[in-house]
């Protein structure tokens, strides 16, 4: 991982949440929120919560009586969050690196992790500060994407930006975002922190796009692919992105278009 794969800032917040949760974050958020509940948690903690995807499905399915505390590294994610969220008085917003989390041990009874730890530049050391926070027999509920083939509307983008940067194609998608998918991997760095009782399963959902215009905006502008692309002489941001959007468009046609997204759901015990 690079420097600049977590930098969740500038203008990508705010196209991260108006075109890529709705398009493939949602449906993974929902279904976290329903496993999280289905532990009756007291306090919960969220990290790497971005804009608040998760945030806000546990906001409608929790009571109001759980409280929710949700972190993640790049403050500019948690402001636009708090956007949508301002009005929720159980939600407690706190910038925090989630390798070294601001809170004394047994705090939560959950903690909830939506398509976060691929960022962690140590994911042993995140999960075991996940497990230092957790009361004994609490649990540790997150998702990561599945190979980037399983992941249409990515593996198209990631194809085209490859062709069209043949010396020195942006590598982001497949280093990071679908760069951990081997369950085997993912038990072993569990059990390393001291975790139990892990279950991994396989979650396929269909996505949703208005044009191909939007997953091509999403990723090449709305993640920190962004400054890959920008890194390049040429061709700029725009062009990148507008063959982004004719390789769709080639593959899944110019209306409305949906394609596979499929992720590996963990659930672990402290
Ligand atoms: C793909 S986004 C997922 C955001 C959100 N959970 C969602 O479902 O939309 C990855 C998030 O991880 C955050 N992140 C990266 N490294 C982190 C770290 N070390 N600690 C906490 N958050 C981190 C980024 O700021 C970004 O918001």
């Amino acid at each position: 991982m690079t420097a600049s794969d977590k930098a969740f800032t500038g203008s990508i917040p705010q196209l991260y949440d108006r075109l890529l949760v709705p398009m493939i974050f949602a449906p993974y958020a929902r279904d976290l929120a329903q496993r999280v509940d289905a532990h009756q948690p007291r306090d919960v903690l969220e990290t790497a919560a971005g804009t608040g995807a998760v945030t806000s499905a546990l906001a409608s399915v929790l009571p109001e009586s759980t409280r929710i505390t949700a972190t993640d590294l790049n403050e500019p994610m948690l402001l636009q969050a708090k956007t949508r969220l301002s009005n929720k008085p159980q939600i407690t917003w706190q910038p925090a690196d989630a390798l070294a989390l601001p809170f004394s041990e047994a705090s939560f009874d959950v903690v909830a992790c939506q398509f976060g730890v691929m960022f962690f530049p140590d994911r042993i050391k995140g999960y075991a500060e996940a497990r230092r926070v957790l009361r004994p027999g609490g649990r540790f509920l997150f998702n990561v994407w599945d190979r980037i083939e399983e992941n249409e509307f990515a593996d198209v983008v990631h194809q085209a930006l490859q062709s069209i940067f043949p010396d020195n194609p942006p590598q982001f998608m497949i280093r990071t975002p679908h760069g951990y998918h081997d369950a085997g991997r993912i038990r072993s760095d569990l059990i390393a922190a001291g975790f139990n009782e892990i279950a991994i399963e396989t979650i396929t959902h269909r996505s949703r796009a208005a044009s191909p215009q939007d997953p091509a905006v999403a990723f090449c502008q709305g993640t920190p692919m962004r400054s890959e692309i920008e890194s390049r002489s040429a061709p700029d941001l725009e062009a990148a992105t507008k063959g982004a959007a004719d390789a769709l468009a080639r593959r899944f046609g110019s209306g409305a278009i949906e394609g596979r997204i499929q992720a590996l759901m963990i659930s672990a015990a402290a």
